[in-house]
């Protein structure tokens, strides 16, 4: 076999897997979650979640996949592991089920930048959302985001990952900085930013069953974990690069994305609404797409060229997401059958079009979709990738995280220690608790001893 590609420098993993984080689970996904799963404190579970859960789980996955140095269902193989090849393998899945819907979303934003040229949404923003996120329109557009990730998919790692996400990390940045510094001198916005910022540990204590499965399956989704993404892209990653380093740059720069989303759509729902809306195209999925609208409505033909720009660069960050997720199917049929990127790209593009149009007919399936990511499948395969890195593979994960650190060895421990212990836990109770907000415990009385 060829020697595989390695990234043409640590910045280009850096941005690659930096793409694969930062994407509609930030921008689109989390203030809407935010909103609909009681503000501020959402927002602080999910910080805790990030940085004791997401930072540790994500270094497992780059230390299973720099150590293998192949695609996330071999590497267990590689590391003469075959049985745990199922945690590679479920992370596929999830990755697929995730994408399926995932498009559809990003159809939507294909659909904004055009509404944005035409100023089309100026005149009813909800009554826009509405009519365009389902039905035959949102299926066309879902089929042209697909069409798009298979096409970048099918160029290859270098030329088509690498070259896409250099410019949009730092323009999503701006952006969203302006438009947050816009939304704050509105009048409304004040009471936005205590519910936002602001949390209530009596409301948190009281409510944490539900939060916590929301807010940590958040964090999974928006770290791209569980789904063999960075184990894929930490595959292609050489032996200077210190781990720890280029984690916990992600972890922070794609937590302060979702955090600056917030800062925009939030304040933005409270100037137009008055508050959080109780309507799903203005609370839920809508939120985004709903809020910034009207804000780009209010500013004219300036706000068009605007709209243009910000579902320009939302769409390459959903874009850079989407191909990590069709990456990893596809490294995996290249890598061991010797399969055409193109045929494997836009075959399985085919196939997740058809899956991912229930979602774009209607935004009830999409919801199911996502819960059942969120609840079930992400928890799981983060739960069993983090068996795997602590319990089986431990000291040679120690070991491999501690490359490129010089030295390292105490963090390295301290690691793995936080994975067997409370990382595990923490995957645990989440998976617990999603499951059983799917099939609820019987309510029946245990005898009295
Ligand atoms: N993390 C991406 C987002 O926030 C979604 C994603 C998950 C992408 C898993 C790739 C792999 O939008």
């Amino acid at each position: 076999m060829a020697e595989r590609e390695t990234w043409a420098t640590r910045l280009g993993f850096i941005l690659a897997a930096v793409g694969s984080a930062v994407g509609l689970g930030n921008i689109w996904q989390f203030p809407f979650k935010t909103a609909t799963t009681g503000g501020s404190a959402f927002v602080f579970v999910y910080l805790v979640a990030a940085l004791v859960i997401g930072l540790p789980a994500i270094l497992g996955e780059f230390v299973v996949g720099r150590r293998a140095n192949i695609n996330a269902i071999e590497a267990f193989d590689r590391l003469k592991h075959p049985a745990w090849t199922v945690v590679g393998a479920l992370g596929l899945l999830t990755g697929l089920w995730i994408l399926s819907y995932y498009s559809v979303v990003g159809g939507w934003v294909i659909r904004y930048i055009a509404g944005s040229a035409t100023g089309a949404y100026f005149a009813a923003p909800a009554d826009y959302f509405a009519r365009v996120s389902m039905g035959w329109e949102a299926i066309a557009f879902h089929a042209a985001f697909m069409a798009l990730t298979a096409s970048i998919v099918a160029f290859g790692i270098e030329d088509g990952i690498e070259k896409a996400t250099k410019l949009m990390v730092p323009s999503i940045v701006v952006i969203l900085v302006g438009l947050a510094a816009y939304a704050f001198t509105l009048d409304g916005a004040a009471a936005a930013y205590s519910y936002y910022l602001s949390p209530d540990f009596d409301y948190i204590a009281a409510n944490l069953e539900s939060i916590v499965p929301f807010a940590v399956g958040q964090a999974f989704f928006s770290l791209s974990l569980g789904m063999g993404a960075m184990i894929t892209y930490a595959s292609y990653l050489g032996e200077v690069d210190s781990l720890p380093a280029d984690g916990s740059l992600i972890v922070v720069l794609n937590t302060f994305v979702g955090l600056l989303a917030g800062l925009v759509v939030i304040p933005l729902l409270f100037v137009q609404f008055d508050g959080i809306p109780d309507t799903a195209a203005g609370g839920g999925p809508g939120a985004l797409f709903v809020s910034v609208a009207s804000a780009l409505a209010d500013l004219g033909a300036a706000g068009q060229a605007l709209g243009v720009v910000f579902f320009g660069v939302v769409l390459i960050a959903a874009l850079s997401s989407a191909i990590s997720l069709l990456e990893v199917v596809t490294s995996y049929l290249v890598d061991n059958y010797g399969a055409s990127r193109p045929t494997v790209a836009f075959g399985f593009a085919g196939g997740l079009f058809a899956v991912g149009s229930l979602s774009a007919w209607n935004t009830a399936w999409l919801g199911w979709f996502d819960d059942l990511a969120y609840s079930v499948l992400l928890p799981l395969s983060v739960l069993l990738g983090v068996v795997f890195v602590g319990w089986v593979y431990g000291p040679e994960a120690v070991d491999e995280l501690k490359k490129g650190t010089g030295g390292g060895e105490t963090f390295a421990t301290a690691w793995l220690w936080s994975i067997r212990t409370f990382v595990l836990l923490g995957v645990f109770v989440t998976l617990y608790l999603g499951v059983s907000s799917i099939f609820p415990a019987p309510d029946i009385p245990l005898p009295a001893i």
